[in-house]
């Protein structure tokens, strides 16, 4: 019965890895590196605005979509090495939805800092959208 369950799983992993039509994009190994440190960050952020939008803090919510997420980012890596910049080692395409990701946090936290409680937690998927979008398109490995 539990080998049977296995074998099941097995087949279930492997025709998903053959499913997988996401496209691979080689990164340089420092640029990997990069984006790897911001994208723990973001979930990192990503969670401490929801507990702060939890908590009715929405002014404190919002600075922490413009700051750790938001058009304040962009352009953070620019003093970087060309080498660990993940950016310009990206597909246009895949470039673009990290930038639309920072303007939709700004677009956010604008929301946020209005106070209005219900447009605000109306307006949190818009903080991962770029985030689902980008991670069903493309991987690094
Ligand atoms: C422009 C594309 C893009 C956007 C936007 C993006 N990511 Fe990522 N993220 C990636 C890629 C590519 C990887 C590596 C996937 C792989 O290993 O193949 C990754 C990996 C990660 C990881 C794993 C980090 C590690 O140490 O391996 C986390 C966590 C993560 N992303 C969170 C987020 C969150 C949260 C957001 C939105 C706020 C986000 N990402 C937005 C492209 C993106």
């Amino acid at each position: 019965m539990r080998t049977g369950l296995l074998i099941v799983l097995c087949l279930a992993g492997t025709a998903m890895a053959a499913d997988d039509g996401r496209q691979l994009v080689r990164l340089p190994p420092a640029a990997e590196s990069t984006l790897r440190a911001e994208m723990r960050a973001n979930m990192l952020a990503v969670n401490d605005i929801l507990a702060l939008v939890a908590a009715g803090k929405l002014e404190e919510a919002g600075a922490r979509a413009e700051q750790d997420l938001g058009q304040a980012m962009m352009g953070r890596h620019r003093s970087l090495p060309f080498d660990a910049r993940p950016g310009p080692h990206m597909p246009p395409a895949m470039h673009q939805l990290g930038i639309d990701g920072h303007r939709a946090a700004s677009a956010f936290a604008r929301v946020a800092a209005s106070g209005d409680r219900e447009k605000t937690i109306a307006a949190l998927p818009t903080l991962t959208q770029s985030c689902v979008a980008c991670h069903y398109a493309y991987r690094l490995r």
